[in-house]
């Protein structure tokens, strides 16, 4: 669903934000994304060693997904084709989350958006006039819980 939504480019750079035990940095892998074009940002050390023995190529991080500029040392210029986010952003500030989806788009190159996984009915941040929209997917039934992917997009000029 992430995916699907994202549109990672496989020529192009994709972010990874808690990628957690890799569920999804699998599908991205087998989707056709090559490891060295993928870059993941965990913050807990257990997931960052089992990610860095299941994907050994990956450009793995550990490090704060809410401190991108910090966190992604050289690749923090870097333009992404889509940034796939499993971070939980219900549990900070509304200010905070708006911040961090304002930072992640500014790092997604023209036509890239944001699709970040939420587990609640309504959306974890309504769309900012002048700044970025979103928009859900259907619910995705087989996960468990069942989970919906928020999709924010740069608002046109
Ligand atoms: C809901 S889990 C992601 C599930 C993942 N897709 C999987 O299949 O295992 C959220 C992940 O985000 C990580 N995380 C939480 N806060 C973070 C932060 N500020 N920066 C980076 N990762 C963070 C957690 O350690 C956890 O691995």
């Amino acid at each position: 669903m992430m995916i699907k939504h994202g549109r990672p480019d496989p020529e192009g750079w994709t972010l990874e934000l808690g990628p957690g035990t890799g569920v999804i940095t699998e599908e991205l892998i087998r989707s056709g994304i090559p490891q060295e074009r993928l870059v993941c940002v965990e913050f807990e050390q257990h997931f960052y060693d089992l990610l860095k023995k299941r994907f050994p190529r990956v450009n793995l991080i550990r490090g704060d997904a809410f401190d991108l500029q910090n966190t992604l040392g050289e690749f923090a210029d870097t333009k992404f084709s889509a940034v796939l986010s499993g971070v939980p952003v219900l549990l900070i500030s509304e200010e905070k989350r708006r911040r961090f989806i304002e930072d992640c788009l500014s790092r997604v190159r023209p036509g890239g958006n944001l699709t970040q996984l939420s587990y609640s009915f309504t959306s974890p941040q309504k769309s900012v006039p002048g700044s970025f929209t979103v928009e859900k997917s259907p619910w995705v039934a087989f996960n468990l819980p069942p989970g919906r992917v928020w999709i924010f997009e740069k608002e046109a000029a």
